[in-house]
């Protein structure tokens, strides 16, 4: 594995040729966009960053209902970003920005996001990635993570030995210094909402 994963539980990056299954609708059925919008509890007029945004599926989708905030659309491979460029260049929202993880975009949302979306994302980033994404938040800045189930049978998504079990991703957390304040689930997913 490349040693910029180590602590990922996923073997491979996620492959920009499956991206078409980031937008497949039935998504918002088993993980309502609503349901991941109350848990991001985002402040009037506050900034939010996707992280490993993908297709920006469920950023456009909750950038649509929140007009007020801003959202920077983070993902470390091109073509993923280029998928979300062309999306926005139809839907023409406003209110997000898509971003390439470069050390020089991190550095500059360093201490300024007052929320942190890691949707299906735990599994798949590294340790390294992980301290970059805690370093985005603002004090008092919380962060979702919500991703795919080891411990129940899905018929979509990865492998479960390429995701965590929820006590999995809370310990993985919690070793990194994060507090778990609040945890959840959905039939495929669980959600942990945690706080440095
Ligand atoms: C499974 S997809 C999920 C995309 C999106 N969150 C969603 O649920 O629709 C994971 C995405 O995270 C991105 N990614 C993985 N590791 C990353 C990292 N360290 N920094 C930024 N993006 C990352 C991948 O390129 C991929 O687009």
């Amino acid at each position: 594995m490349d040693p910029h994963r180590h602590g990922a539980r996923q073997p491979e990056r996620f492959d920009p040729e499956r991206a078409a299954a980031l937008d497949d609708p039935s998504r918002f059925a088993y993980l309502p966009v609503q349901d991941v919008l109350s848990l991001l509890d985002i402040p009037q007029g506050g900034l939010w960053v996707d992280f490993g945004a993908g297709t920006g599926a469920y950023a456009r989708a909750i950038a649509r209902l929140r007009p007020d905030a801003a959202v920077v659309a983070l993902d470390e491979q091109p073509p993923m970003l280029a998928l979300l460029q062309a999306a926005l260049d139809r839907e023409k929202l406003a209110n997000i920005k898509p971003a390439l993880s470069t050390p020089r975009e991190i550095a500059s949302l360093r201490g300024r996001a007052d929320r942190v979306l890691a949707l299906n994302v735990l599994h798949e980033i590294g340790d390294a990635s992980l301290g970059d994404l805690a370093s985005l938040l603002k004090t008092g800045g919380k962060a979702v993570f919500i991703d795919w189930n080891a411990s129940v049978d899905r018929p979509v998504g990865p492998p479960k030995g390429h995701v965590f079990s929820p006590s999995e991703g809370r310990s993985r957390l919690e070793s990194f210094g994060w507090s778990i304040l609040a945890a959840s689930s959905f039939p495929y997913h669980y959600a942990l909402v945690g706080a440095l």
